[in-house]
Order: C-alpha cells, then sequence, then structure tokens
C-alpha cells in the first residue's frame, strides 16, 4: 500500500502484487472501509475490493497492482490529477460523478442506512427530525444526510467525519446520535465493534421500491458500486469490463462474496 499525502500516514503496507513484470495498475482507496478494504491485525490489506482487484487487474488481465491510501473526500480529482489509474473504494455510481470520471460496469448493490445506539427514541425516518447525524465527508451517506435534512426544512444536525470509524466511535461517544452510511459496512460494526450498543433503524425504504433482495431494515437509496477511470481511459476501461463479466462467469466474483458476505 502506498500512500498519498498525509492521509496515509501511518500506513505501510506493501500491498498485493502479482508475479511478473507487468505494469503496475495503482488503485486509489480510502482505507478503512471494512469489508470492503481494511486492514487485519497483522497489517495485511484485505476486503471484497482487494479480492476483486486481485481477480480482475492481476489474475484476469496480468497487471501487477497496488492500493494507494486516499481521502475519500478529494478521490476523483487525486484520479484526475493523475495520483492514480483507477478508483475501487466501495465507490457509488451516480451523475455528480460521472460528470468527472467514466465508470465500470456496477460490481456491487448497497443501501444507505442509519445507525442508532440500542437504546435510542429513533424508530423511524421521521425521528431523525432535530438529531446529530454522522456521516463520512464526500459520500453518498453524506448526500442522504443532506436530503434528509431539506426534508426536515433544515432541523437536522449533520456531522462531518474524514474517514468512517471516526463516526462510529462518536456514535458510541454519544457525540451524534446516528449515523448514516452503506448497509454492508455499518452492518459490520453492528455485528462487531458496536455490538450490543447499535442497531440499525427498521422499516421499509427505497429498496423496498426497487426489484433488490431488500435488507430487513430502512434504506434511504439504492446504489451501485463501480471501478471509477479518468474520461481518457476508455480502452482500460472496456478491458476492466471483460474481466468483470469474466469473473461473474467463471464462479471467482461469488467465491469472493461469499467469503465476506456469508449467511
Ligand atoms: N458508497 C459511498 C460513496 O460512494 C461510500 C464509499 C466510501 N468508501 C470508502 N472506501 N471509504 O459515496
Amino acid at each position: 500500500l502506498k500512500s498519498a499525502g498525509a492521509a496515509g500516514a501511518g500506513l505501510a503496507l506493501t500491498g498485493c502484487l502479482g508475479g511478473g513484470d507487468s505494469e503496475t495498475i495503482t488503485i486509489g482507496s480510502d482505507i478503512p472501509y471494512r469489508p470492503f478494504e481494511y486492514e487485519t491485525t497483522d497489517g495485511e490489506l484485505t476486503g471484497f475490493d482487494v479480492d476483486i482487484a486481485q481477480a480482475v487487474f492481476t489474475d484476469q488481465l496480468g497487471y501487477e497492482h497496488e492500493f494507494v491510501q486516499t481521502s475519500f473526500d478529494t478521490i476523483i480529482g487525486s484520479l484526475n490529477n493523475g495520483n492514480f489509474r483507477v478508483i475501487m473504494s466501495a465507490m457509488t455510481i451516480n451523475d455528480e460523478r460521472d460528470e468527472e470520471v467514466d465508470f465500470s460496469d456496477p460490481y456491487f448493490t448497497a443501501y444507505q442506512t442509519i445507525v442508532v445506539r440500542e437504546d435510542s427514541d429513533i424508530t423511524a425516518q421521521e425521528d431523525m427530525r432535530g438529531v446529530r447525524v454522522g456521516v463520512q465527508r464526500g459520500t453518498t451517506g453524506e448526500g442522504a444526510a443532506v436530503e434528509l435534512q431539506e426534508e426536515f426544512d433544515g432541523d437536522l444536525d449533520i456531522n462531518r467525519y474524514d474517514q468512517i470509524p471516526d463516526a462510529f466511535s462518536a456514535l458510541l461517544n454519544g457525540q451524534i446520535d446516528a449515523v448514516i452510511n452503506d448497509n454492508t459496512v455499518s452492518a459490520e460494526f453492528v455485528n462487531g465493534e458496536g455490538e450490543g450498543e447499535v442497531r440499525f433503524v427498521e422499516g421499509e425504504g427505497a429498496a423496498a421500491e426497487s426489484d433488490q433482495e431488500a435488507p430487513p431494515y430502512l434504506t434511504l437509496t439504492v446504489e451501485n458500486y463501480g471501478i471509477a477511470f479518468r474520461e481518457d481511459d476508455d480502452e482500460f476501461r472496456e478491458e476492466v469490463n471483460g474481466a468483470l463479466e469474466t469473473i461473474r462467469e467463471n464462479g471467482t466474483y461469488d467465491e469472493i462474496y461469499s467469503e465476506y458476505f456469508a449467511g
């Protein structure tokens, strides 16, 4: 793992190099975002995105590859400045971003969800009025919070954090009342570090209107993750789309999926 600027200070991982002396694809990512990109207790970089990157860039396409720690809030600018070749960071495909980058085909479906403390009075979206909510700066979780704030005529106190674990710590400490974030990442916290202390807000939401299988709690949005490329990188993007299709067909995708999202 390389680090781009101060955001990466302290991380010193050599990540995931393939064999041979082929070109190295550098991948911008904000770490930690478990289970997509995070370090194990022995400091090894792992996660769903990390394994998909190995399968796509190295096993399928024959490049070496390397993750570069980058702040999520500035990640698109960093890509376009040439700090790395692609973004792979559980990044949601949306129209605003599509104006600045090009995305691969979708590779994962996610939902914005709300996590609160176990003893919270918040049991529905409407109960969010007037509360202090935490989000990661620059994410679609922040976007969902801003929408909610508009719905409440400004009556929502949005607290922005550089990384999602900081928002979860603030929730445990009582500095904020709720966290809006991607469902599977929040589920790791609800079932892990926050077990017994926090819970999802339940109810039907955006996912109920989609054809996806809805998670068993309130969903504010339905989103798809994509790998982001500079707009002049079409040929490489097509190559990556081909590899994504191959790993769906040959079972590699499902194998990786079940490693991180079993049951
Ligand atoms: N899916 C959300 C978005 O695209 C959050 C992604 C945050 N990723 C991360 N590695 N921190 O805005």
